[in-house]
């Protein structure tokens, strides 16, 4: 049998993904291990969660650094002193320096409440809301120097229906990312991801049907 992926899962908040990547692991459908929660914000609510299931946390407030360079230091020596293969940024709210990303090359994935790349940066779903927009989504893709730039892996699609507030559309979005981190994750687990440039390749993925989606629905066109 081959060996759960080692993970290292940095959060800040809710650690809702956290979740969903816990509950996964537990039910067997994804084969992977938590080796080190790390969290920079010591009131997340995540980090009751991570404890909750017995996982080892460690709370890294930035403000005790001097520089961003000497946090990310610290960050680098937990992650290699667990072993990890895969660095999953889970809400982590932190702009990484080279000397992370050079770290972990090709290793370091993140989740993003949006359709990149449309709507980068920190408030995704917010932004696709106030441009009108009537599909958004959220997306998996590695992590490079830029702000959620990095190669796609896995998008989902969801409709913003008219009578949507940006909470119930944050909430739709919500729910599929947490089916497509564990997705991606069991991806990179399996070997499947083939990184070419910007293009991921997944082995033997089966595709999504040929089809266009209409929001609103066409009237007989
Ligand atoms: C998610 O919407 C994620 O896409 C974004 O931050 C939020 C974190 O949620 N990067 P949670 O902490 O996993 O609940």
């Amino acid at each position: 049998m081959t060996q759960p992926l080692k993970l290292g899962v940095l959060i800040s908040g809710s650690g809702s993904n956290l979740q969903s990547i816990i509950d996964n692991i537990e039910k067997g459908a994804l084969t992977a291990t938590i080796k080190i929660v790390i969290c920079n914000n010591p009131h997340s609510f995540g980090i009751t969660r991570a404890q909750k299931h017995g996982l080892p946390v460690t709370v890294l407030k930035h403000d005790d650094f001097r520089t961003r360079e000497d946090f990310d230091e610290e960050l680098i020596q937990i992650l290699r002193n667990n072993e990890i293969d895969l660095v999953v940024l889970a809400g982590f709210m932190r702009i990484l320096t080279s000397a992370f990303l050079k770290a972990f090359p090709q290793k370091i994935i993140n989740i993003h409440p949006a359709l990149l790349p449309s709507f980068p940066g920190t408030h995704g779903q917010k932004d696709a809301f106030e441009y009108g927009v009537k599909f958004s989504g959220c997306t998996v893709h590695f992590v490079d120097e830029g702000v959620d730039t990095g190669p796609i892996i896995i998008q989902s699609v969801v409709p913003v229906l008219q009578d949507d507030t940006r909470e119930t559309l944050a909430a739709r979005i919500l729910k599929e990312e947490h089916r497509i981190y564990p997705q991606a994750i069991q991806y990179f687990a399996d070997g499947k991801i083939i990184i070419t440039g910007r293009k991921v390749h997944i082995k033997d993925a089966s595709e999504t049907p040929l089809m266009a989606l209409h929001n609103p629905s066409l009237t007989g066109f």
